[in-house]
């Protein structure tokens, strides 16, 4: 579709920093899995919240649509531009300072383009920990993280992003300004919009800013990946663990044995630090803020009674923090290999995490049913009932034959997971992806009752449009 030329006034608001269009707009213009590539009239790029505001009003009085984006890491589309001729995609990347930390309160103030390992690594000079923590920390942005109410390899532990945040400052689609930047534990005035913004997916305004929580710093870890003869055993390690001590599980995250034959056939520089390669496995990561809290032997002994009842057949415990890190590796290079594997269909569903090896056996045995040579690659996030129950398409299938199927893919898991009362997304969201799905489950009051917040908020439709409900023309 052709594009209108970019009206003037952008430039005057922006300057030439904050403003890119051509070719410099490119990685812009397509998301992380190359699903989707849309485009704009320019991407609009604010060092500031009064500029955020000023770009938002003039798009607002122009009939300009505004595609929000962070570090552009979303798995469902959520900050790609369509194919239409009056967009911007609004960047926050310039937005990217601490502009406090206060280990008295424990909190940390920053713009929503702070990119996540930048935050975790000032709260660490300071002595304090931002817990959140997911394969694209290096990339994704607090803004982000934020709007997609992002989950990770803590939340079990933690909460999502939105536990970890008090207050927020929001450039509403008519480009007013809610000063929320509150830094409260409790604070029950009225409706708590700054949970509406949190999972709107930038639908509702742009996050400018953003109160997060601390914690004290990890003073002590110990981490094992353990071989699983299969998925009930990695439960009841699980459930071990959580008996044992539920405060010092950090993470609990599983993998199947397909997963980590990709990890270890596509990404450089890593190892298998068990025997031999198992069917599943589950890496068990404990913490504490205090030292001299016994973690090592806590893993030791609930491992030793594992390996007795036969839920674990080996296990590698992490001697140095360098093979504490090794061990993540393997786990955070899942959707890097599955990439370079070829195609892949992805998923973030979630059941009761009793449901988790239901599930993952059920919607397996339901993908393999529907495609024969299809590869199943379920890992992620046990403790959590979240699974990424993703599958990589057969050895020699045309990759576009495969993803040409991806709809009733979807449709084979979330039917399992329907029946396991469990929900289409437990992390990634709706996006471009499952605007449809929002609608089949979340239909009647529920969806009425979002459809009058966005319009409430919105009316114009100009506020990342296609993203949670179908593009209207
Ligand atoms: P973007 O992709 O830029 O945007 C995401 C959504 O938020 C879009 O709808 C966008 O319009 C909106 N948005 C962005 N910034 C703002 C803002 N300031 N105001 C309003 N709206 C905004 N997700 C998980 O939850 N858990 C995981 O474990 C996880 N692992 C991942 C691993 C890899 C390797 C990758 C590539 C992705 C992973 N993700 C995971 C998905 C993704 O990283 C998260 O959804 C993340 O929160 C997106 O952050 P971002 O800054 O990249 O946002
Ligand atoms: C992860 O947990 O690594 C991602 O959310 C899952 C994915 O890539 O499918
Ligand atoms: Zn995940």
């Amino acid at each position: 579709m052709p594009l209108d030329s970019l009206p003037p006034g952008f430039a005057d608001i922006l300057g030439p920093s904050g403003l890119l269009t051509g070719a410099d707009m490119d990685a812009y213009l397509a998301d992380w899995r190359g699903l989707y590539r849309g485009q704009a009239m320019a991407v609009l790029r604010p060092g500031s919240t009064e500029e955020v505001a000023a770009c938002v009003k003039l798009c607002a009085a122009q009939g300009i649509r505004i595609y929000p984006q962070g570090g552009n890491t979303s798995m469902v589309g959520g900050a790609t531009p369509q194919d239409a001729p009056r967009q911007v995609v609004l960047s926050l990347a310039r937005m990217n300072r601490v502009l406090d930390v206060d280990v008295a309160d424990m909190t940390m103030t920053v713009e929503a383009g702070l990119v996540l390992a930048t935050a975790q690594g000032v709260a660490a000079e300071h002595g304090a920990l931002f817990p959140l923590s997911l394969g694209a920390e290096g990339t994704a942005m607090i803004g982000g993280l934020l709007s997609t109410n992002a989950g990770g390899n803590t939340t079990v532990r933690y909460g999502n992003a939105r536990e970890l945040m008090l207050g927020l400052e929001v450039v509403l689609p008519d480009g007013s300004v809610i000063e929320g930047l509150r830094r409260l534990r409790k604070d029950n005035t009225g409706y708590a919009l700054r949970h509406l913004f949190v999972g709107a997916e930038g639908t509702l305004g742009i996050i400018t800013k953003a109160v997060l929580r601390l914690f004290p710093a990890a003073r002590e870890t110990a981490t094992a990946l353990c071989a699983c003869p299969d998925e009930d055993s990695a439960l009841a390690l699980f459930r071990r663990f959580r008996a044992a001590d539920e405060g010092a599980v950090r993470a609990f995250e599983y993998m199947s044995g397909t997963g980590m034959g990709l990890v270890l056939r596509h990404i450089e520089g890593v190892a298998l630090p068990l025997a031999e390669e198992a069917a599943h496995y589950a890496l068990v990561d404990l913490s504490a803020s205090r030292e001299g809290a016994g973690l090592r032997g806590l893993l030791e002994s609930v491992l030793e009674a594992a390996l007795e009842a036969g839920e674990v057949t080996d296990a590698a415990l992490a001697e140095s923090e360098a093979q504490r890190q090794a061990i993540w590796k393997l786990r955070e290079e899942h959707p890097e290999a599955q990439k370079r594997a070829g195609a892949s269909v992805k998923s973030d569903v979630s059941v009761p995490v009793s449901a988790v090896p239901a599930l993952i056996r059920e919607a397996s045995a339901a993908c393999r049913a529907l495609i024969p040579g299809a590869r199943p690659v379920p890992f992620g996030h046990m403790g959590d009932g979240n699974i990424h129950m993703n599958l990589q398409q057969p050895e020699g299938m045309a990759a576009d034959e495969f993803l040409a199927r991806s709809h009733d893919i979807m449709d084979a898991v979330n039917a399992v997971v329907r029946r396991l009362g469990g929900s289409f997304s437990a992390e990634h969201g709706v996006g471009r992806l499952k605007t449809g799905m929002l609608e089949e489950w979340r239909g009647g009051a529920e969806y009425a009752a979002m459809r009058a917040i966005k319009a409430a908020l919105d009316p114009r439709g100009i506020m990342n449009p296609g993203v949670v409900f179908p593009a209207t023309p």
